[in-house]
């Protein structure tokens, strides 16, 4: 008998455990569309660098149901009672926003912050449920409400959401608690050495989703990329191809998709929780640089109507040319770190991606690296709506942990994380898999696996790396292996700054090893700014403005296969790394702005070479 009684608590225990561990859900994309509360606003904290919350004395993790656990509300009812942690005035922190930049005690803070708010939720019927959404929390958040575990997401730049059990949901006073952590490891995405800042915290919107019993989860919607496009403008004639996903099986049950100023109502037959569709279609302006348009396309199901505005467009290679809708382009770019100088904090918002999209407007550039990591989605829907092309990059940067299957995993998650939330934005033509990572075959084989699951994801962009170049007086040579997979050839190279000086460009030849465009996706070299005198003085904005005269220099003396570049970087941004103590007091100074806000003198060098190249319909 006795058995029979511990067989059966066992596995209640199981049962309520598995209830309330929810493992990560599918990403919900395009949160905007969707019936959102939001959660941003001001939270309460704990430091906790001994993770006092999460472990006991012994250094165990800590049961679920410890009243000392950080996840659980503190119970002060009787004066008697011993507590030792809490949430409350004057520890408060705005959310969304790195921590670093909220309090001098931040800084320079590696480790563990609990966050805390409560939030009430509106009148649901019995049908609809709700998700926690994160846009990014850098870099381990565990969650929690009502004392009870959502889930964990590793990850510092990637979105992520968890269900809350509808039995674990309070009307009022629910009590959510995110643990954060952004120490750095060997073996995570990005590894320990990065040249930028490690900006810790909730550091995008938090949203409650609230959704039918079965909703649509996410979905694809670009021009088929196997269509010749200069036939398909010849006789009008485009096709669509969508992929829906669904959050649970469904039979014979119908999807709607419309594109109005198309004139296109589809209705589609879902079985299962996938369905997989293509549109004929008519009149479509392709999306471009020139023409960034955009269709407001609507997906109906269950009840709910969710809203995107798409473009549509075609990006390819030819030989060692890049295509835009069949057409030669030349990229334009500049790089970008998610960074506003001036408040030394994450960008995060609309506001931000604005400002800084006004400026590469500024420089007559028609495209922007966002470095080195994806960036927060104001950002991709800025570029959508200004008809500037993006490369959007996975931090796999410098010497991770190649030789690690669960890292290769980690990085994957990323991957799909990233074209997962972004496949629908016409702007975004290049996934990157890495940057000036190590020559190995240990790290070849880890970037090709990259490079596969990123094209069976999304078969619609190029994928692209920065790679290695062999440098020599005479000849600089590009033939590092991973070449071989990317679809185009991207180096980054600082002839004149890391090695021999600005002029030296006069003398250099590039010898690409494949027959694929070659693009530069760095170039630069540090000035402070407002710091003038000869050209030949590091430091100065006159070296930074010679070494661009330098460089253009040489790219106009490029072969054809030379198609286009995006300097390091538009702003100045903070680095850990970079501590001379008088030029960069922990900046990278190879901005074309300072930390200011002001543009220094090698920012009319580019802007005015780009605004050649764009008259020239380069
Ligand atoms: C590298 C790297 C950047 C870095 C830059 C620099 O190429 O990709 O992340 O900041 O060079 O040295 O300033």
């Amino acid at each position: 008998m006795k058995q029979n009684t511990n067989l059966f608590l066992t596995l209640v225990l199981l049962v309520s455990t598995l209830q309330f561990s929810f493992a990560q859900n599918d990403l919900i994309t395009n949160i905007q569309g969707r019936k959102t509360i939001s959660l941003n606003g001001t939270w309460h904290y704990i430091i906790d660098p001994y993770e006092t919350g999460f472990y006991n004395y012994r250094y165990k993790e800590r049961n679920e149901d410890d009243k000392e656990a950080y996840w659980n509300k503190p119970n002060e009812e009787n004066k008697i009672d011993r507590v030792e942690h809490g949430y409350e005035a004057p520890y408060e922190i705005k959310v969304p926003g790195d921590w670093n930049s909220q309090k001098e005690v931040f800084k320079y803070y590696e480790g563990t912050v609990w966050y805390q708010r409560e939030f009430d939720v509106p009148q649901m019927d019995a049908t609809e449920r709700v998700f926690l959404h994160f846009g990014a929390v850098n870099y381990e958040a565990h969650v929690y409400l009502n004392g009870k575990k959502l889930g964990m997401h590793k990850g510092g730049f990637t979105a992520f959401n968890f269900e809350i059990p509808k039995a674990l949901l309070q009307k009022e006073g629910n009590f959510l608690v995110v643990k954060v952590d952004n120490k750095r490891y060997k073996d995570e995405i990005p590894t320990l050495n990065t040249d930028w800042w490690n900006y810790g915290g909730i550091t995008r919107d938090v949203n409650l989703v609230i959704t039918k019993d079965n909703f649509i989860t996410n979905y694809g919607l670009t021009l088929n990329q196997d269509q010749d496009i200069k036939t398909a403008l010849k006789n009008n004639k485009f096709q669509i191809d969508g992929s829906i996903k669904l959050n649970a099986v469904a039979t014979n049950t119908t999807v709607t998709v419309e594109i109005p100023e198309l004139k296109i109502k589809k209705n589609f037959t879902i079985n299962g929780d996938e369905v997989r569709f293509s549109i004929l279609a008519k009149n479509i302006h392709l999306w471009s640089p020139d023409n960034p348009k955009l269709y407001e396309v609507s997906f109906n199901f269950n009840g709910e109507k969710i809203k995107e505005k798409i473009g549509f467009r075609k990006i390819e290679t030819s030989g060692n040319k890049i295509l835009l809708n069949g057409t030669k382009i030349f990229l334009r770019g500049i790089c970008i770190h998610e960074e506003v100088p001036q408040e030394q904090r994450r960008a995060y918002s609309k506001e931000d991606a604005d400002k800084m999209f006004k400026e590469v407007k500024e420089l007559n550039a028609n495209m922007v690296r966002l470095a080195h990591y994806p960036h927060n989605e104001y950002m991709l829907k800025a570029a959508d709506s200004l008809g500037i092309m993006v490369w959007s990059e996975i931090p796999v940067y410098w010497a991770i942990d190649f030789g690690n299957e669960a890292v290769l995993q980690k990085a994957k998650v990323q991957l799909e994380e990233m074209i997962t939330r972004d496949r629908n934005k016409a702007s975004l033509i290049i996934w990157s898999v890495g940057n000036e990572t190590p020559v190995s075959p240990t790290r070849t084989n880890f970037m090709k696996s990259l490079i596969t699951r990123a094209k069976e994801l999304d078969k619609t962009r190029l994928v692209s790396a920065a790679l290695e170049v062999a440098y020599n007086k005479e000849v600089n040579t590009i033939d590092d292996p991973l070449g071989q997979y990317t679809d185009i050839v991207s180096v980054n190279e600082y002839l004149g700054w890391y090695g021999g000086h600005p002029n030296d460009t006069q003398t250099a030849h590039w010898k690409v090893v494949y027959d694929k465009p070659l693009f530069f996706s760095e170039t630069g070299a540090g000035a402070k700014g407002g710091y003038h005198a000869d050209k030949e003085t590091r430091w100065s904005e006159e070296y930074q403005e010679w070494f661009y005269e330098e460089q253009i220099k040489m790219m106009k003396k490029m072969p054809e296969n030379y198609c286009g570049l995006s300097p390091w970087i538009l702003r100045d941004f903070r680095s850990p790394k970079r501590n001379h103590p008088k030029y960069q007091e922990g900046w990278n100074r190879k901005g074309l702005i300072d930390d200011k806000g002001n543009k220094k003198k090698a920012f009319f060098v580019l802007q005015k070479y780009y605004k050649e190249m764009a008259e020239n319909k380069k």
